[in-house]
Parts: structure tokens; C-alpha cells; sequence
């Protein structure tokens, strides 16, 4: 495979494929660490940004996972010092995804010093029973005293996960969570409803009938996030992700506010924008100039490939035009401010009311879509239902 360096991509991102157990309901690619594959692994992503990231300047990068946190200080210094190297680092935001159980203050340090300035901590929950319930390896303890270090070590931006319809939460249970999560006054706050991927623990518990799925029940709890983070000074800007405009105690722009909330994930931002992207790591999907590249999803067999000067790509594939654009229209709405004509025309060189108009005549008819002069946006029932939607708008 070729090692040509791409021109450019707005962002970079690194997948860290080790957990230090893996959680019930999880289907990312990662495992549970093994000490000698981590330090192999750090020598392959070193060469693979050796192989590809020269030159490249990323407006954002993002570390995740996996749990990238679990690399210890010499594998991160390894990281960053390469990165430095490679004139990588200098990104408008700059982050890593962390889990409460594995932040150490030298750790948050160093990710600080090389210019790190974003931490998004898996939390998922803060009621003991549920995190035992889901495997995860932290208390809610270790929530608090890690959101303090991380502050400590001077983050002032930090996003906080949570899940909601977990078997046995419930309705009282999420609020406390909630309003505790939120209490913590974090800048950032993604809530995801539980999926149920198939070969988890999870899955087979429910395909075996040992807890009932309640669609109403996750339908209130969902009411109850949009409603409770925006009484807590959150804006939604896309179905499972809310940010703030200003912190606690900070005085409010007079400015009107701009369509995407001032803590927004712009590297999130960038995906669901259609930006292009450099992925880097097992299982890292990219997208540079209408090439769409995978990494093999087999961290022994990805360490191999870079030992021997090669990139670990498993598939590469030049997308259509058409498919491309319904994928980034699919994307872009489910975000609260969905598509800017001018936008979506600038970034796939499709208009959105040529092409899509019956579907966003459709998606209207039943009270999903709203089309105004300049832009077209789902309604809070269309973000429900935006996988549905994205089905009518791909091609
Ligand atoms: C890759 S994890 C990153 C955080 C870190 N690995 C941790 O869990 O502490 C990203 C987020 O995806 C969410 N997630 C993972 N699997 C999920 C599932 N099956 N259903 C819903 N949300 C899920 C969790 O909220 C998790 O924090
Ligand atoms: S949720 Fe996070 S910690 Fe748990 S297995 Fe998945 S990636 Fe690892």
C-alpha cells in the first residue's frame, strides 16, 4: 500500500484499541490490555504517523478508543514527542478520551504540556449498581476525583459520556445521574440511549430474556436529558451531544448565538460536516479526497504491517459522488442546525433542494424536517427519528 503523504485533512484521528476490561454493551474494536501488544502498538502508531501525517497540519485531533488513557506516561511521551516531531501538534483542540479510572495527575500533566486541551471521560453512569452492571472498572468515586485532576491540571474543557435505558435504570436513577453529571459543570456532555450490538454480553443477556426493553421508559429519559441540560445551560447540537455557550459564572456574549454552541466537539463537528479526516490506528476509518481508507481491525496483524514499512490498510475505496453527498446530507442532520444550503452545496457540490427535495417534502409531511429560506433541520421528533430520516436521504 501506498505511504504518500495526504495534502491535507482538517482532522486527525488516533484509535487506541486496549480497555483495561472490556464493558458489557461495547462493540468497539478493543480489547483488554495485554502490557507487551500496548508497547508494540506504540511503535507501529509511531511509524504509521511517520508513514502518513508528515506535512499534515489537523485543525483537530482526537485520541480514542479503546481507552487511550490506559497508555502509560513513557508510551504517551513516545506519542507526543513523535507528533512534535512530525509538526503535528498546534491543533485548535486537541483531544483525548479518558477513563476515570485510569487519569493520573502526571498524566493530565503531560497531555497539558503538549498541548492537549480537551478530555472526554467515559462516565456512563453514577450509580454504583449500573456500573457494576455494565463491567465498567471504575466507582463513581473515581468520577468526582478524576474530574477534579483533571481541572487541577488546568482542562477547561472537558466532556463528560453518559448512557441512558440501561436495564434497571430507572426514571429516578437517570435524573440523579444527571443532575450530578451536570453539577460537575462540564463544558460538554454527550448522552447516548444504549445500543444493543450484537455479540455483547449485553445482547445475549437480552436475547435470553433477562430484562425487558421499555421503549417509553427510554423515550422519557430522553425528554427528561433535553430538557434538564438545557435548564442546566447546555445546548443540544446534535441528537446525543449538548455544549455550553458560556460556563458557570461567566457573563454571556451579547452576541447573538452562533447556529453550533461555543464547546461544541469540532472534530465531531468536522465529521458530520463532511470535512476529510486521517485515521490512524487498528480499525481507523479515513476519508481524504473522495478516498475512504480502513485499517484492519487486528491490532497483532496491524503491528506486523507497520514493522515492515507498510500501512495496515484493509480496504480502500473511491466513493461516488451522489453516495457520498446523501451520506454527508444523512450525517449533517442530525445535527440541531442541520443543513445550510450554501454549506452542503460548498462542501459535496450538490443542492439539497434539487436533489433531495421530495424527501424533505416527506420528512416535513410528518412533522421531522422543518425547510426554511437558507437551511433545512430536523424537528426534536425528526432528531428521534433521524435514523430514519438518514435511510431517505442516502443514495
Ligand atoms: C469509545 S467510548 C470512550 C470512553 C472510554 N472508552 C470509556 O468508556 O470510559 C465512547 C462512548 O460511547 C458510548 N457507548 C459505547 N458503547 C455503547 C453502546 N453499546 N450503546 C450506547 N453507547 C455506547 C459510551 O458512552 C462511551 O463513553
Ligand atoms: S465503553 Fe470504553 S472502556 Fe468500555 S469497553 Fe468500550 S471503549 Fe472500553
Amino acid at each position: 500500500m501506498s505511504s504518500a503523504a495526504p495534502v491535507s485533512a482538517a482532522s486527525l484521528y488516533v484509535h487506541v484499541p486496549f480497555c483495561a476490561q472490556k464493558c458489557e454493551y461495547c462493540a468497539f474494536y478493543s480489547e483488554a490490555s495485554s502490557g507487551e501488544l500496548i508497547q508494540r502498538y506504540t511503535e507501529a502508531l509511531v511509524r504509521e504517523m511517520e508513514l502518513t501525517a508528515h506535512g499534515l497540519r489537523p485543525h483537530t485531533i482526537f485520541f480514542g478508543g479503546g481507552t487511550p488513557s490506559l497508555l502509560n506516561l513513557r508510551q504517551w511521551e513516545r506519542v507526543l514527542q513523535t507528533m512534535q516531531r512530525l509538526g503535528l501538534l498546534g491543533a485548535a483542540e486537541f483531544t483525548v478520551e479518558c477513563n476515570p479510572a485510569t487519569v493520573s495527575a502526571d498524566k493530565a500533566k503531560l497531555l497539558r504540556d503538549y498541548g492537549v486541551n480537551r478530555v472526554s471521560m467515559g462516565v456512563q453512569s453514577l450509580d454504583e449498581g449500573l456500573l457494576d452492571r455494565l463491567g465498567r472498572v471504575h466507582s463513581r468515586d473515581m468520577v468526582f476525583r478524576s474530574f477534579d485532576t483533571l481541572r487541577r491540571a488546568g482542562f477547561a474543557n472537558v466532556n463528560v459520556d453518559l448512557m441512558f435505558a440501561i436495564p434497571g435504570q430507572t426514571l429516578d436513577i437517570w435524573r440523579a445521574t444527571l443532575d450530578e453529571a451536570m453539577a460537575l459543570g462540564s463544558e460538554h456532555l454527550s448522552s447516548y440511549e444504549v445500543i444493543y450490538e450484537e455479540d455483547t454480553p449485553l445482547f445475549h443477556q437480552m436475547q435470553a430474556g433477562e430484562f425487558d426493553v421499555n421503549e417509553d421508559l427510554a423515550c422519557a429519559m430522553y425528554d427528561e436529558l433535553l430538557d434538564r441540560s438545557a435548564a442546566a445551560g447546555y445546548r443540544q447540537y446534535e441528537i446525543a451531544n449538548f455544549a455550553r455557550d458560556v460556563r458557570p459564572g461567566e457573563t454571556p456574549s451579547a452576541e447573538p448565538p452562533d447556529l453550533i454552541p461555543r464547546f461544541a466537539c469540532r472534530h465531531n463537528v468536522n465529521y458530520w460536516r463532511g470535512g476529510d479526516f486521517l485515521g490512524l490506528g487498528p480499525s481507523a476509518t479515513g476519508y481524504i479526497g473522495g478516498v475512504r481508507t480502513k485499517n484492519w481491525s487486528n491490532t497483532p496483524l496491524y503491528c506486523e504491517q507497520l514493522e515492515k514499512g507498510r500501512r495496515a490498510i484493509e480496504s480502500s475505496e473511491q466513493l461516488p459522488p451522489l453516495r457520498r453527498a446523501g451520506e454527508i446530507a444523512a450525517f449533517g442532520l442530525r445535527m440541531n442546525a442541520g443543513w445550510p444550503f450554501a454549506d452542503f452545496q460548498a462542501v459535496t457540490g450538490f443542492d439539497l433542494r434539487d436533489q433531495w427535495r421530495d424527501e424533505m417534502t416527506s420528512a416535513e409531511q410528518r412533522g421531522w424536517g422543518v425547510r426554511t429560506a437558507d437551511r433545512f433541520h430536523l424537528t426534536r421528533p425528526g432528531l428521534r427519528f433521524a435514523d430514519s430520516v438518514a435511510e431517505m436521504f442516502l443514495r
